[in-house]
């Protein structure tokens, strides 16, 4: 008989957000006319830019004839899309890469999950507490990881605690870590790491030979100057990072589905026999072998976003959103609770009142105001007492959502 993959018994039930909407599935049944509001999982709810919309439709034209038809493109993604991105987000910084170091994809999710595969299995991890599950629970079912333990935590990872009480800065690790996971701006904390912050992580992974898997998919939503759009603003990071981006956020893809990697020739690791080996080939072989590409339309949509009206719509669409943020930043503070974040990203993390479990404070905004929030323990331990909301609500909706908590949560 077959065999399972045995790593796949050591995660808990169900991925974080699939747990979340079948509880609200369940309490919809019973209740049938709760007006419900979804603050919960980051997805966005407002249209795509129209300059997306009509590079798409005149895509969609190109392949009704043979002349302009496309079938598979490159894996790694279309010259038009990986150059224009390469030019706006990064040559604008003085940041150089040549076009090999791009993969386009449907999304940084697949390749935040997807990358481990090109590291070995002996690899220690390091994520921060609390984290963006998909980091860690791939490498569970990749076997990098022990069981999990009593404390919720798996044997074999090192945790990196986030909590208001080290202002949501990890700490550098005390034993050598081969992997490193970062995210910023941060999902779930909505908080940023300075300048100075990145530089010692950077110096960090040089020491220890260590590489650094930098998640930016929030970094439209930087508002400070002073907090690096790219890990690569940081002297010595192509020599140790590799950098997901997304459109999901940016332009409103989480349907649509695109974004991409950036792994420099310069970041290695190290082969069985010592010799020193560079990870973009490994992820040009992943990639190409697993990979057919992104569809031609959606990469039209995605390149239109660096046209110059695109960027004046995109900024429209970000500003929006962190509009909400303020709006539910500045309510929660209004009823005495302790919020983080939403000046630099979309999420809004919240010290739950009287060290209320996650999952209590998750019940009682369903039940009570039927608001549906990510409880922070989904995150890790140290994301016990805190509460995750999403700005990516409509305006009206975020609004009705913070009304009805300041008239009708007493703690
Ligand atoms: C979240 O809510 O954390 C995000 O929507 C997850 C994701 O982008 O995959």
């Amino acid at each position: 008989m077959a065999t399972i993959n045995n790593n796949y018994m050591k995660l808990p039930g169900s991925y974080l957000f699939a747990e979340i909407a079948r509880r609200v599935a369940a309490y919809k049944e019973a209740h049938p006319e709760a007006d419900i509001i979804r603050l919960g999982i980051g997805d966005v709810t407002q249209p795509l830019p129209q300059v997306c919309i009509e590079a798409m439709h005149k895509a969609v034209d190109e392949m009704a004839h043979k002349e302009t038809f496309r079938g598979y493109g490159p894996e790694q993604g279309y010259a038009f899309l990986t150059e224009a991105i390469l030019k706006n987000n990064y040559e604008s910084r003085g940041i150089h890469f040549d076009t090999d170091e791009i993969f386009v994809s449907d999304g940084s999710k697949s390749d935040c999950g997807n990358i481990q595969e090109i590291f070995g299995t002996d690899n220690r991890i390091a994520i921060t507490d609390p984290v963006y599950p998909v980091y860690l629970d791939t490498n569970v079912m990749a076997g990098r990881t022990g069981e999990l333990q009593d404390d919720g935590r798996f044997a074999g990872v090192t945790y990196l605690p986030c909590t208001a009480e080290n202002n949501f800065q990890p700490e550098l690790p005390k034993e050598k870590v081969d992997i490193i996971y970062l995210c910023c701006p941060n999902n779930p904390t909505g908080t940023t790491l300075t300048r100075e912050e990145l530089t010692k992580w950077v110096n960090y992974a040089k020491e220890n030979e260590s590489v650094i898997l930098f998640d930016a998919a929030y970094a439209a939503y930087i508002t400070e100057p002073d907090i690096p759009v790219t890990i690569y603003e940081i002297e010595g990071a192509r020599d140790v990072a590799i950098e997901f981006r997304s459109f999901s956020k940016t332009a409103g893809f989480t349907g649509t589905r695109c974004g991409y990697t950036i792994v420099p020739k310069t970041v290695k690791g190290r082969a069985a026999d010592g010799s020193l080996v560079s990870f973009n080939p490994l992820w040009n072989r992943r990639h190409t072998t697993k990979f057919n590409g992104t569809a031609y339309i959606i990469q039209r949509g995605a390149a239109a976003i660096y046209t110059p009206e695109g960027q004046k719509q995109v900024k429209e669409l970000v500003s929006y959103y962190m509009e909400n943020a303020r709006i539910i930043r500045e309510g929660l503070n209004e009823i005495g609770l302790s919020a983080y974040g939403g000046v630099n990203a979309p999420y809004i993390w919240l010290k739950t009142p009287n060290n209320m479990p996650s999952w209590d404070f998750f019940d009682k905004l369903l039940h009570e105001v039927n608001i549906v929030g990510t409880p922070g323990v989904g995150f890790g331990p140290c994301g016990e007492g805190y509460f995750r909301l999403t700005s990516f609500g409509d305006r009206q909706n975020t609004i009705r959502a913070v009304d009805r908590m300041k008239n009708t949560l007493r703690f």
